[in-house]
């Protein structure tokens, strides 16, 4: 079985796509037929060398998902390359992607709650300032985490 690779992408890489990331990963072993390799990155470099936010740590651990060990880091040109998704979390985050990918692999990027020929499930909203956001995060990115396992199990996209 071939080894699909996917990158979570959000802006700071602290909250929203190491969450995914650890969420999609817990997900992906009761999932036999697929093989996912995941890591995620951020667009901006502010966070480079953290650990996720501690909101969404704890947020997840709450989930049963230990996320503390992953590390931030930049999206970098070779991703594009490596990656068979790259799922971006909201509109600006999938904007910021496109403006840097060669124009080859653009078909890669894709918006995390928008995936081709699936039900639109939104953007998952950014909840660096806002403390209450963090468990509608979760749940938010389980949904779209459960709706890209069956986007990836249709035929046409194994
Ligand atoms: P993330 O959230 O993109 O989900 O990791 C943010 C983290 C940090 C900042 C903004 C959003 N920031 O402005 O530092």
């Amino acid at each position: 079985m071939r080894s699909i690779k996917v990158l979570t992408v959000c802006l700071g890489n602290i909250c929203r796509s190491p969450a995914a990331q650890g969420i999609l990963e817990s997900m992906s072993f009761s999932r036999k037929g697929l093989d996912l390799t995941l890591d995620s990155a951020g667009t901006a470099a502010y966070h480079i060398g953290s650990a996720p936010d501690l909101r969404s740590i704890q947020e997840l651990k709450g989930r049963s998902i230990d996320i503390s060990q992953q590390k931030a880091r930049q999206v970098k040109q070779d991703d594009f390359e490596h990656f068979d998704w790259i799922l971006a979390m909201d509109g600006s985050n999938y904007q910021n992607l496109l403006n840097i990918a060669p124009i080859h692999y653009q078909d890669k990027i894709v918006l995390f709650g928008q995936l081709p020929g699936r039900p639109e499930l939104g953007s998952v909203k950014d909840p660096y300032y806002d403390d209450a956001l963090f468990p509608r995060m979760a749940d938010h990115l389980t949904e779209l985490s459960v709706n890209f396992l069956d986007f990836l199990e249709e035929p046409q996209n194994k």
